[in-house]
């Protein structure tokens, strides 16, 4: 039962992945083995909460996604899930979590079984949660007008191909939705699709959002898409959260030089414009051998010393939390 009290729908203590990705080549040159795709993330997620997670590709926000997921299982640290410790759940509880919790992927093309038509894509969750057979159709057609597919009888025999992706990626949203969860992870869910539908299916997922009550994470290395979407936004740097605070103050005054150089790259916040490079120059460390101290440190304009020896915890600045030692 839920817990309608209880603030705090998902909170992370020093939750940690670390992948092992050694073999005997790794270990000759004296490289480590792990890599640290989630270091170390402790944030507290409020129930009907939008939270978006920014940063560069391969910062690890698809394995901090996964996490809170658990499709992958904390390496070091904990994570509650309305109280629960998602590494202690027994069967029930975990398939009461499966049922709570969605996830919207970036393709939704590959989201779906091609031989499956339509009917038969949204039926599936229902069939895995037992759900009468006679209320089938009723609860599909309400989940797609929910995400307004107009005529929603029309698309039940179509098949995925016979679809755009914009229709399709409501399908994928439809059947995430279906099952009423709690809590749903979208990650990168409009990058796919043709910049003239994304605003569309945006648009969608904040008007179902809003009315569901749901909490969500909406994952992107675009601003100009989180600003669309998220009150608040964790910046995530290799492994770690820089930044974490109101989207709107972020935008508005990044602090972390991190935050600051990806407010830079987005010039006008149009959802339908492609973000410029970063200011920063270079790619992102190798997460394998991350700089000592601030891991940012090798790309900021603003280093100084303290940042080589001493790793900047996320500490309370103004309304954020900030973890550089500029505050
Ligand atoms: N299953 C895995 N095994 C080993 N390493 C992995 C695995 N999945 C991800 N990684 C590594 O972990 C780091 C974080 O990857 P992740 O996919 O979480 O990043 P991301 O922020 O989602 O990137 P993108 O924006 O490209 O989707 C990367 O260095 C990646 O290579
Ligand atoms: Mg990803």
């Amino acid at each position: 039962m839920k817990n309608a009290r209880a603030e705090s729908l998902l909170t992370l203590r020093s939750a940690q992945l670390h992948y092992n990705v050694g073999n005997l080549m790794s270990q000759a040159r004296g490289r480590s083995s792990w890599v640290r795709a989630v270091d170390g993330v402790t944030i507290n997620i409020r129930r009907g909460e939008s939270v978006g997670l920014l940063g560069e590709s391969g910062c690890g926000k698809s394995s901090l996604a996964r996490l809170l997921l658990r499709l992958e299982t904390t390496t070091g640290g904990e994570i509650l899930f309305d109280g629960k410790d998602l590494a202690q759940l027994d069967k029930a509880g975990l398939a009461d979590f499966r049922r709570r919790t969605q996830m919207i992927f970036q393709n939704p093309f590959d989201a779906v079984n091609p031989r499956f038509r339509i009917r038969a894509i949204l039926s599936e969750p229902l069939e895995g949660a037992r759900v009468p057979k006679d209320e089938h159709e009723t609860r599909i057609l309400a989940a797609m007008s929910l995400v307004k597919l107009g005529n929603p009888a029309e698309y039940l025999d179509r098949f995925p191909h016979q679809l755009s992706g914009g229709q399709l990626q409501r399908i994928v949203m439809a059947r995430a939705l279906i099952l009423q969860p709690d809590f749903i992870v979208a990650d990168e869910p409009v990058s796919m699709l043709d910049v003239s539908v994304r605003a569309g299916v945006l648009n969608v997922f904040r008007d179902v959002r809003d009315r569901l009550g749901l909490t969500a994470i909406y994952i992107s290395h675009d601003l100009s898409l989180v600003r669309y979407v998220c009150e608040r936004t964790l910046v995530m740097y290799l492994g770690r959260i820089m930044e974490d605070g109101p989207t709107e103050s972020i935008v508005s005054a990044p602090l972390h030089p991190y935050s600051r150089a990806l407010v830079a790259a987005v010039p006008v916040p149009d959802v339908n414009q492609s973000h410029a490079p970063l200011p920063i120059g270079r790619g992102a460390p190798d997460p394998r051998n991350p700089p000592s101290g601030c891991v940012f440190r090798d790309r900021c304009p603003a280093v100084m010393a303290q940042c080589v020896s001493e790793v900047p915890g996320l500490r309370s600045a103004g309304d954020r939390s900030v973890a550089c030692h500029l505050y």
